[in-house]
């Protein structure tokens, strides 16, 4: 047996095999995982072509190095009876140093050039009058998700309307930083663009299929900057509207979550998160007021469900460990309850 047949073995028994998903692995089809190489907006679009264009670059590069060192290793190897002299000795050839210093300028010209042409191309677009603006800020470890045209306060996923070729319908997105800084990225919409604190970026996308892509923040930023996901929904208009009309209207009261609001009322929650019409007015923590809304709890961390709600707000760093939420230590009745009304802000 060889150490490397032991390999398989040790990662299957490695405690990583053992981590909880929560729904939002590899395995659950329901979210795709991203794609640089599958754009489905101009930006990306743009940046695809570029790369393609430097990896053709790059790629014929390193056939042709490669090619002539195992033309060279093959053709001039040790032969038998070979007399031990150094073949003939090139130096100071004019041509040759000019052809390997200006071939090489050339190609990184024609690659400066082009990466300028994509970045302008993209970053000079100007802002249409009316189009849609979503105010983006990055916190540790979640991303907060303003629309201040529409009085629109939600948290990790953002909902932006389809751009059909016939309906040009931009979404610009301003990124600011409440701490540390951040990178928002979407492969398949855009490129990574600096989230910084006491700066404002701005960068837009024009998504033309439906659907929900993936991001993730692109900056180390501490402890869980791994679980700092994004989710960008998009939908045709009349759907966006939809979402626009249930996302406006104000929270759910529920008779039967009374109980749970009293509690959620009187803990340490309402300093850091926000449920619309309520005490709860805190902005350090994502906006509650329709939670249940949102595909995901803990920026993507765990799918939400009313038991991956009530895991979190018992013990959240077993979803994501070094989250700055605390465990709120409720007895089990409390807890039960919590959980409801959380579950009731639909
Ligand atoms: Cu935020 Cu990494």
């Amino acid at each position: 047996m060889t150490i490397w047949s032991a390999v398989p073995a040790v990662v299957a028994l490695s405690p990583v095999s053992a981590f909880a998903d929560w729904g939002v692995g590899k395995s659950n089809s329901k979210f795709p995982q991203p794609d640089l190489f599958a754009p489905v907006s101009t930006p990306a679009h743009d940046i695809e072509t570029l790369a393609w264009f430097a990896i053709t670059i790059c790629a014929g590069i390193a056939l042709i190095v490669g090619g002539i060192l195992l033309y060279g290793i093959i053709a001039y190897r040790v032969r038998r009876g070979d007399d031990g002299s150094e073949p003939p000795q090139v130096y100071g050839s004019n041509p040759i140093e000019f052809a390997w210093t200006v071939i090489p300028l050339l190609i990184v010209f024609v690659l400066i050039l082009t990466t300028a042409r994509t970045i302008y191309s993209i970053q000079g677009r100007p802002r249409p009058p009316g189009a849609l603006t979503v105010h983006i800020i990055g916190h540790q470890w979640w991303w907060e998700v303003r629309y201040p045209s529409l009085n629109i306060t939600t948290a990790n996923e953002i909902h932006v309307p389809l751009s059909e070729p016939s309906n040009d319908n931009p979404t610009f997105l301003d990124l600011e930083s409440a701490d540390v800084a951040h990178s928002f990225w979407v492969p398949q919409l855009a490129g990574k663009t600096d989230v910084i604190p006491n700066r404002k970026n701005t960068m837009w996308i024009d998504p033309h299929k439906a659907g929900t892509y993936l991001g993730q923040c692109a900056e180390f930023c501490g402890t869980e900057h791994a679980l700092m996901l994004l989710r960008v929904v998009v939908e045709p208009p009349a759907q966006w509207q939809q979402w626009v009309a249930s996302q406006q209207k104000p929270a759910v009261h529920e008779p039967s979550a009374a109980h749970g609001r009293r509690v959620f009322e009187s803990t340490a929650c309402v300093n850091c998160h926000t449920v619309q019409g309520t005490v709860a007015s805190g902005r350090f923590g994502p906006d509650l007021t329709h939670i249940m809304s949102r595909e995901t709890i803990a920026a993507g961390a765990a799918v939400n469900t009313p038991e991956h709600l009530k895991i979190w707000i018992r013990d959240p760093d077993l979803i994501k460990p070094g989250a700055l939420m605390p465990a709120m230590n409720l007895n089990g009745h409390d807890l039960d309850d919590v959980a409801g009304y959380l579950a009731s802000l639909r």
